[in-house]
């Protein structure tokens, strides 16, 4: 009798146990782009999440730009699929995503006792991750754009520092430019993104801004003025007037294009986002050691600004594996995980802790212009019609740099088109 009992009680934990595997192990989704190499250490890091939970996490890779990543999740969330769990969600989407309601609020999560939501940027928070309250996602890294320039070639040639203005960075780059294509015919002196892309969007608005433009006025859409034609006939004169950038910058120029043709040593001057440092000073990479990186110029009498970027991470509201999702989202935004990404591929941590750290301001001592950068950022407009302004922004400007039409057409098509989906959405 004993021994059946026995018998019966091994069956029953074995069940327990297996019913226990059987939860851990089944599988979750997490979907990310960008450059290959990124995506590589999204991978380790899931790795070990799974070693330390075991849990059974699965990276998707999604494409490198934003654009198609946004399309692809749209897809499924919008057919209510339970896969994706989890995604990174580009600075620009949230507003978006929130609204549709298609992220899980995570505000109950947060209440947790361990969780330290004190340590994020609260004006991030509040302007990016929350929506009327509550809060939907948490940021990974805050992008910045930079200027990255060839501390060696600068020197060369008797520069100190490197350019404060766009006119100081257009001379160093043509009297440069002209000595260095004697060696290198693929050289130019300014490599930054113009194709037709969300990129565009933001060197758009880091021109107009530093000269006291931008997209947006008083809260409201106002493209067409007087500073931002003089800082679109600036953009588009780069490629055709002092080509110091290539006619490729509004056919093909995104982010990667540009770090690749910089590390191949092409380019004096980059603009690009963070990502790019740590692989300027990979190994192999042609450029190491070589590279500085600063603030963006600005034009005479108007100040820098640079274009707050950044990744965020949310829940699907139709995941059905929410509590093992926020576990990686507490992973993810640890100080311990930002402190790696940080230290291992060079992103902008989200928690203010990191920027302290000794080993990161010793190891990473890009860290101190990346923060005072940071101070100076400025955010893509939030409005519920974003994807729409974009793509009006995105194919006017870029028809503009390649010569089709005048900054002042462009502009005022922008605007005229613009104020048309304003109407639609009952903004104007
Ligand atoms: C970077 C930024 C992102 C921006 C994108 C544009 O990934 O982090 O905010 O929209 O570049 O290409």
């Amino acid at each position: 009798m004993k021994k059946k009992y026995l018998k019966w009680l091994i069956i029953l934990l074995l069940m327990l146990i297996g019913i226990q595997c059987g939860n851990s192990s089944e599988q979750f989704t997490i979907w990310i782009g960008g450059s290959p190499r990124e995506l590589d250490y999204w991978q380790q890091i899931i790795t070990e999440f799974n070693k330390q939970t075991g849990y059974n996490l699965q990276l998707v890779r999604q494409p490198t730009y934003s654009d198609q990543r946004r399309q692809s999740l749209v897809i499924d969330l919008e057919a209510k699929q339970p896969n994706p769990d989890l995604f990174l969600m580009d600075v620009v989407w949230l507003n978006q995503f929130a609204a549709s309601n298609w992220l899980q609020p995570l505000d109950k999560y947060v209440k947790d006792n361990d969780f330290q939501l004190h340590q994020f940027f609260q004006s991030i928070l509040n302007s990016v991750d929350k929506y009327k309250g509550n809060l939907y996602a948490l940021p990974v890294f805050l992008d910045v754009a930079l200027l990255y320039y060839r501390k060696d070639l600068l020197e060369k040639f008797g520069y100190s520092e490197p350019p404060k203005t766009w006119s100081e960075l257009l001379n160093e780059a043509d009297k440069i430019q002209k000595i260095e294509r004697k060696n290198n015919p693929n050289f130019y002196g300014f490599l930054w993104e113009g194709a037709q892309y969300e990129g565009l969007v933001c060197t758009f608005l880091e021109f107009t801004s530093s000269h006291g433009g931008g997209i947006m006025n008083n809260g409201k859409v106002d493209l067409y003025r007087k500073s931002n034609i003089e800082a679109l006939q600036f953009m588009q004169d780069l490629i055709h007037k002092y080509k110091i950038s290539p006619p490729s910058t509004y056919t093909e120029m995104k982010e990667e294009e540009v770090r690749l043709s910089f590390q191949r040593g092409n380019a004096l001057f980059e603009r690009n986002w963070t990502y790019a440092w740590k692989l300027h000073q990979s190994n192999g990479s042609p450029v190491k050691g070589k590279v500085g990186l600063t603030i963006l110029p600005h034009f005479k009498g108007d100040s820098s600004v640079s274009t707050l970027g950044g990744w965020h991470i949310g829940i699907s509201r139709y995941s059905d594996e929410k509590e093992k999702a926020w576990k990686f989202v507490k992973f993810i935004t640890s100080f311990k995980s930002q402190k790696k990404l940080i230290l291992n591929v060079g992103w902008n941590p989200s928690r203010k802790d990191v920027y302290k750290d000794k080993q990161v301001i010793a190891e990473a001592p890009q860290i101190k212009e990346l923060y005072y950068v940071l101070k100076h950022t400025i955010a893509r407009p939030t409005v519920p019609y974003y994807s729409q302004l974009s793509d009006i922004i995105q194919r006017y400007v870029n028809d503009c740099l390649s010569g089709k039409i005048s900054p002042s057409t462009a502009l005022q098509k922008m605007q005229n088109q613009i104020k048309e989906v304003e109407k639609i959405y009952g903004t104007e």
